[in-house]
């Protein structure tokens, strides 16, 4: 981080958006994330990512440094939204509710490969998770990422991810910025859906809000800003190592799967893959009952598909015995050592 960074760091810890300043007695004594260049946190806001695109955009967009990652965390959100247009509900002081923003190139943040960013923002949430699980001596592999952008502790959603992308510039050479905003339940009492859960419900001993808030973004940034890195620095190289964590870290693979495509129709099948753009490798049950070559699909070749959009449900399956680790963790266990970087 360059000495300018710190003194906008410096600047944002100490309050620059006045009314909206956080409640000191919420706060821990220490800066919020030190791992981004700069970090803000307010009290209460409609929705972290317009708040993000509203008052980060601009100065990310005028950032000297080479790939510059800022934060903007909330203790609130009372119009909180979710991909397809859906609404996210969290309380107050329950939920990690956040936007990384980066500039990334825009050959990057919008071509065929695009699909990685928010893989990649679900990749590092998952594995700051895990580390967090960890160390709370609670078993980090129940923690999972379901294709393309939910954390889930086995079957059930701890969170999501809202990738937007919020300027482009005209030109292929120039940068755009992206916004990540990621929701994660901590203490979250009342489950807003049947499939919601918190983590609090798994793992023990938790610190207050504002220390796993902080501790949260801090993990998440540091591994956000590194792996950004790794991708615009090496592209197509970077992704055979991004597939193979994704891969290792999902509890979509090797489960049945009913896929509502972005224009209506429904397929069901396995999901067996992660393609090289991110695409979610389905085979499909029969070519009858599914539309497996239509609207969104992609690459079909004989009954197998390629997602690259589409609302993705987990079909159930028995359940696992008491103690017994998640399906996708036998898998994991023979993964490389990478795949599970910081767990
Ligand atoms: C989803 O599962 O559909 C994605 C949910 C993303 C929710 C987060 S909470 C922080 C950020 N701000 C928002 O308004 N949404 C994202």
């Amino acid at each position: 981080m360059d000495s300018s960074a710190g003194s906008r760091k410096a600047a944002a810890m100490s309050g620059d958006v006045p009314s909206m300043a956080p409640d000191d007695a919420l706060e821990p004594p220490t800066p919020a994330v030190t791992t981004a260049d700069r970090c803000m946190v307010l009290e209460s806001v409609d929705s972290t990512n317009t708040q993000a695109r509203k008052q980060l955009c601009e100065p990310i967009l005028a950032d000297a440094s080479a790939f510059p990652l800022y934060v903007l965390l909330a203790n609130e959100q009372t119009g909180g939204r979710g991909r397809l247009g859906r609404t996210w509900v969290s309380g107050h002081g329950t939920s990690f509710l956040s936007s990384f923003v980066a500039r990334i190139p825009t050959a990057l943040a919008t071509g065929a490969c695009s699909g990685w960013l928010t893989t990649i923002a679900g990749i590092d949430a998952v594995e700051a998770l895990r580390a967090i699980a960890k160390r709370h001596g609670a078993d980090p592999r129940h923690i999972g990422l379901k294709w393309p952008n939910d954390v889930y502790w086995d079957g059930l959603k701890l969170g999501g991810i809202l990738t937007e992308l919020a300027a482009v510039h005209a030109g292929l050479g120039d940068d755009a910025v992206v916004i990540f905003g990621i929701g994660i339940n901590l203490f979250l009492d009342e489950r807003p859906t049947a499939i919601a859960t918190s983590l609090h419900r798994h793992v023990p001993g938790l610190p207050a809000y504002p220390v796993l808030r902080n501790e949260l973004a801090q993990l998440i940034a540091q591994r956000l800003r590194q792996d950004l890195h790794t991708y615009c620095a090496d592209g197509a190289a970077s992704i055979a190592m991004f597939r193979q964590c994704a891969e290792a870290l999902s509890c979509t693979l090797g489960r049945r799967v009913s896929v509502e495509l972005p224009d209506g129709t429904r397929i069901t099948g396995v999901a067996q893959g992660i393609r090289s753009n991110a695409a979610l490798e389905i085979r499909v049950d029969d070519r009858a009952g599914n539309a497996g070559s239509a609207g969104d699909t992609a690459n079909s070749s004989g009954t197998v598909v390629a997602v690259t959009a589409g609302d993705v449900g987990l079909i159930p399956q028995a359940v696992p015995e008491q103690g017994s680790v998640p399906p996708h963790a036998a898998a994991q266990a023979a993964a490389p050592a990478h795949s599970l970087r910081f767990a």
